[in-house]
């Protein structure tokens, strides 16, 4: 659940809260606006700095005891030389929001010297993902042992009403994060097709929004025999689901966001290792990330129009499912020869974005974890950007940087195509394992007829240790580069 954010002008010494954070830069002494505090303190928090015992290095914190009654803890959090100033307001804010879920303070509030209504959304959005908790399937603790989780927080500025329009802002992408990433937390045998397109049911029907689901025999009626080919190996119902969000002008050609919905990838007959295999749990990040994006879209309240479309099955082994070397004919009538089931991903996403193509889309944005060589090329820091117009790429790339999910560009160059040539059909679905990333993305270039961009989100959609912001799980990556490329593009 998003936090409840609130804005308030009030000075420090007349607060009463069980925590707050400081969000500092490096360096240097109390700033003026903690004068108040630091005496009512008793000179604590200068004599913290003055030691040295704080210099505000990035990600460094250190918790005081505050004032009885009033400001019951201080944590302080360090911002390190910021060179973006909302990126680095992002992660001391999420650092804040993940320490005080930790202590159980239910409350927080959070204070920084300098702050405008983007820092203002900044902050919002960190102390959301650093608190956010997936305890659904957990027994709760016993009364004596619970913790109170983190329910609301407040920013404390001057100027507070200027700041109002941030925090609504970080409202919608919180409760947009918190979508995607409680759908990707959830686990195959819970979060199966059906359930995403419920869940897409439910979204579009709050917000007004219109909904097509296809399943089996739909698609087999528009001959999608790519994406059809993975779902044969399972029993669950396959769907295609599209989200029309519709509030820009009649005329205007939609923005369309695309994800790839493996609810579980076990490889399929070209099945994977067990070692860490769970983790394919997470192949439906894209579409969550398309779900959560309409969320917060719609909440944002964005004059324009978007579709919101994904592809969603389970690639299991199976006495029906598809074979290396298999050939399977899309539905744009290319033939693909199934090297390896395992690269099942771009089977899917082949057949979904001939599909949109009906939308007579404006750009059209894709997120898949669609490759294991993402993850050797960018690690777990940056998602990988490709696709077949080199300024949209930089517009999505850019929304990347300002939504604090940083991507980079890899080539999309001809060079490549030599690679996923078949001896039997038009196309291989693979390409081996050099250039993995470039290929995959290759492949599904053959199927983009409008102007188009591959965000490759294996390495950034969830995390399998900790990091500094984010408890390891889900990150809600690409959610926020969806929304800020909307937001872009709108008015
Ligand atoms: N879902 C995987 C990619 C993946 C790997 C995502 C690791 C997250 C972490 C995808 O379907 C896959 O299996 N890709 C293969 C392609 C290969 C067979 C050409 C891969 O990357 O190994
Ligand atoms: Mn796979
Ligand atoms: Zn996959």
């Amino acid at each position: 659940m998003a936090l409840d954010l609130s804005v308030r002008s009030t000075d420090l010494s007349a607060l009463k809260t069980p925590l707050l954070a400081l969000l500092l830069p490096a360096g240097g002494t109390v700033p003026a606006g903690l004068k108040s505090l630091d005496d009512a303190m008793g000179g604590a928090l200068s004599t913290a700095l003055g030691r040295g015992d704080f210099r505000g290095a990035r990600d460094e914190t250190l918790h005081l005891q505050g004032t009885r009654g009033g400001v019951e803890r201080v944590l302080l959090v360090g911002m390190g030389k910021p060179t973006t100033l909302g990126l680095a307001l992002r992660r001391a804010a999420g650092i804040a929001g993940r320490q005080a879920h930790r202590l159980g303070t239910g409350q927080v509030s959070a204070w920084t010297p300098r702050i405008d209504r983007a820092g203002a959304e900044a902050i919002g959005v960190g102390l959301n993902l650093g608190s956010w908790e997936y305890t659904d399937l957990r027994t709760p603790p016993a009364p004596e042992e619970r913790r109170a989780p983190l329910t609301a927080a407040t920013l404390i500025a001057p100027n507070a009403a200027t700041l109002r329009g941030g925090i609504a802002a970080a409202t919608a992408l919180a409760a947009g994060y918190d979508v995607t990433r409680r759908l990707a937390m959830m686990p195959g045998n819970v979060c199966t097709p059906d359930v995403l397109a419920d869940t897409a049911r439910d979204v579009a029907k709050r917000h007004r929004m219109g909904i097509t689901v296809l399943g089996r025999k739909e698609m087999e009626k528009e001959g999608m025999g790519s994406f059809l080919s993975v779902a044969q190996g399972t029993a669950q119902e396959p769907r295609l689901v599209a989200m029309e969000y519709r509030r820009g002008r009649k005329d205007a050609k939609p923005l369309v966001l695309v994800g790839k919905g493996l609810c579980f990838d076990t490889g399929g007959i070209s099945i994977k290792p067990a070692e860490r295999m769970e983790f394919m749990k997470f192949d439906m990040c894209g579409a969550a990330a398309v779900i959560g994006a309409m969320e917060a879209i719609a909440r944002l309240g964005l004059k324009t129009n978007v579709i919101g479309v994904f592809g969603a099955t389970t690639n299991m082994p199976s006495g029906t499912a598809v074979k290396p070397g298999d050939v399977v004919r899309a539905s744009t009538g290319k033939t693909i020869e199934v090297i390896n089931t395992d690269a099942e991903g771009r089977l899917v996403l082949a057949d979904v974005l001939a599909w949109v193509k009906r939308y007579d889309p404006e750009a059209v944005v894709d997120a898949a974890t669609l490759t294991g060589a993402c993850v050797i090329a960018l690690g777990n820091t940056a998602t990988g950007a490709l696709g077949n117009n080199d300024r949209l790429v930089r517009e999505v790339v850019s929304a990347s940087m300002t939504a604090g999910e940083p991507a980079w560009q890899l080539p999309l160059w001809d060079e490549y195509r030599e690679l996923i040539k078949s001896d039997v059909a038009d196309l291989r679905n693979t390409g081996g394992r050099a250039a993995g990333t470039i290929t995959a993305a290759l492949f599904l270039k053959e199927f983009a007829d409008f102007p188009w961009v591959h965000l490759d989100v294996a390495g950034t959609a969830y995390s399998e240790t900790d990091l500094v912001m984010i408890p390891r799980g889900p990150t809600g990556v690409p959610m926020g580069t969806f929304v800020q490329f909307v937001r872009g593009r709108t008015r």
